[in-house]
């Protein structure tokens, strides 16, 4: 399994508080056999510029990697960031420094006001233009949005969709299996923040997703995962 949504990086964003809630995420993580974690705190572009908010995040990163050597086992991981879209994110010139890794996978955060055109056309100049390939955070969460909208995101075959395990563990389920089976979902994360009711939890979903699909569906969905951590790793 591999996470590739998190906030378990420690003291940057609502997420871990701190190291020792941070190493016992990646715990439970490695416990329930998730190999790949991409840490991914909040960017809002209104907070910090990307330049301000990498500094930040190392810093974080240097001192959860001071301590990782406390755990029996460390999953393999690499950081990005959950980017929240803002008017004009397609003409940001450093808005690629906040991909994942060394790769060009930038995860987006849609926002939860009601979404209008311009919106999704910046998404997809994005896409278009800037080389960056493109994950949704998140999509199950903007189903309630204007269905028509929400339909070009699915059916843009260069933008990936990332779901939240809960969405398959909830009383959403049907729905989530309903747009698995379509291939509209592909990569899963735990978006855990801390160890009570956001904690990891990318196991139960995957249980739930065995118990009802072939093993070819997680495998696609995990595989897409590697992918974008080998690349974020340069390979
Ligand atoms: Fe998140």
């Amino acid at each position: 399994m591999i996470d590739v949504h998190c906030h378990m990086l420690p003291g940057i964003d609502d997420g871990s508080k701190n190291v020792d809630m941070s190493l016992e995420m990646i715990r439970m993580s490695a416990d329930q056999g998730v190999a790949g974690i991409c840490f991914t705190p909040h960017f809002y572009a209104d907070m910090n510029s990307p330049e301000e908010f990498v500094a930040r995040r190392d810093n974080a990163l240097k001192l959860l990697e001071s301590r990782l050597g406390e755990l029996p086992v460390v999953p393999d991981y690499t950081v990005g960031a959950e980017v929240h879209y803002f008017r004009g994110i397609s003409r940001s010139s450093s808005i690629e420094r906040l991909c994942i890794g060394k790769s060009n996978y930038i995860l987006v955060e849609m926002p939860f006001r009601t979404w209008q055109p311009y919106i999704i056309e910046e998404i997809e100049e994005l896409s278009e233009v800037s080389g960056m390939n493109i994950i949704i955070a998140h999509i199950e969460r903007y189903l309630y949005q204007d269905k028509k909208l929400v339909r070009r995101i699915i059916d843009n075959s260069n933008l990936l969709k990332q779901c939240n395990a809960e969405f398959f563990i909830e009383r959403t389920a049907g729905k989530a299996f309903k747009m698995l089976k379509r291939g509209e979902i592909d990569l899963l994360g735990s978006d855990s923040h801390n160890l009570s009711s956001r904690h990891p939890n990318l196991i139960e979903a995957s249980d739930i997703i065995e118990k009802k699909f072939r093993n070819d569906v997680l495998s696609r969905i995990w595989n897409n995962g590697r992918m974008i951590l080998d690349s974020a790793k340069g390979w």
